[in-house]
């Protein structure tokens, strides 16, 4: 059997497939759901100080093409969650806390808590595009650099950070500076793509209810998106950071090229929200058939190995 573990700044995974930050993982029962699933890990909701509803609904809209979503970062605050962690960690399987803020400040005070808590590995989420009024902090290299390194110091598990796709090379590279100045231990990138607008030609209507309509998309319709930004990271840092690739991931083929262009794991989003649970061994199946049928018999025989034409 291929196998489809993985090492992530020397934190093993069962299985390179987890869900993505915000996927089935905001309340205790979803995330003791993914404890009991395939998944490979759990991943918790982004979490702010304060519990939050979200935004009004409808928030979530899928498509043929993907998702949109405006959700808002409904979570149940980080108290809540640094409470539920150690429970978390019965399943065998790394749990990764997903640390929001909605402003600078916000931060540190979660990140001290929840290091204490003790998740295998803490993402801090420098890309969410649903907060009305709040622009990414990963579209501002120098407010990502202040947050970078008021965390820095008070997480002790592997720090990493979730990334908004950056459209173009000078980007990628200001902001693989920033990132290399601060001993992160892993990257997770895609976010959603951010303010694409979806309109129901029938109704004449966008198809959700915040900022106009305007919200995060997801789901087949990014993968472009989110390969090149794994692939451009990867370059930036000859691999030495580790990559969880999002984005965009659909079946195995589609993990396969993530990990092609460098991703040593892959979380799901919109196909996980739309298929449910049974969404992992499916795509550990299809990615174990492609993998065989290559020759390959792990992940770290083609991580990285795209070839340029
Ligand atoms: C309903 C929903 C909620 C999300 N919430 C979060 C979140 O709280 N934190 C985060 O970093 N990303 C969040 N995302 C983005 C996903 O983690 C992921 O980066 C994005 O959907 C791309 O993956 P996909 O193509 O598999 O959907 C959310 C996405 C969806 C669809």
């Amino acid at each position: 059997m291929t196998d489809l573990s993985t090492t992530i700044a020397g934190v093993r995974f069962p299985s390179c497939f987890m869900n993505a930050a915000g996927a089935l993982c905001v309340t205790r029962d979803e995330l003791v759901a993914l404890g009991e699933s395939g998944a490979g890990a759990i991943v918790t909701k982004s979490m702010t100080v304060e519990p939050r509803q979200g935004n009004p609904e409808p928030r979530y809209y899928g498509f043929p093409g993907g998702s949109i979503n405006s959700m808002g970062l409904p979570n149940l605050g980080y108290q809540a969650y640094a409470e539920l962690i150690p429970d978390l960690k019965r399943y065998g399987k790394p749990v990764i806390a997903s640390v929001a803020g909605l402003c600078e400040d916000d931060f540190p005070t979660i990140a001290a808590i929840i290091n204490a808590a003790q998740p295998d590995l803490i993402e801090v989420n420098l890309s969410c595009p649903n907060i009305p009024g709040k622009p990414q902090i990963g579209y501002d290299p120098d407010a990502s650099e202040r947050v970078i390194k008021r965390v820095r110091s008070l997480i002790t598990v592997p720090m990493g950070l979730k990334l908004p796709p950056y459209f173009d090379p000078a980007h990628h590279e200001v902001m693989g500076k920033v990132i290399g100045r601060h001993g992160i231990d892993f990257l997770n990138m895609i976010n959603s793509v951010g303010n694409g607008l979806v309109v129901d030609p029938e109704r004449e209507a966008v198809v959700i209810k915040p900022k106009g309509g305007f919200g995060g998309l997801g789901g087949r319709i990014i993968k472009p998106v989110a390969l090149a930004n794994v692939r451009a990271f990867y370059k930036v840092f000859q691999g030495r950071i580790p990559i969880i690739g999002t984005g965009g991931v659909v079946d195995g083929v589609d993990a396969f090229e993530h990990v092609l262009c460098g991703a040593s794991a892959v979380q799901i989003g919109t196909v996980l929200v739309e298929e449910g649970l049974g969404a992992f061994d499916r795509l550990k199946n299809e990615l174990a058939t492609v993998l065989a049928r290559k020759g390959y018999r792990s992940l770290a025989d083609c991580l990285g190995t795209v070839k340029e034409l």
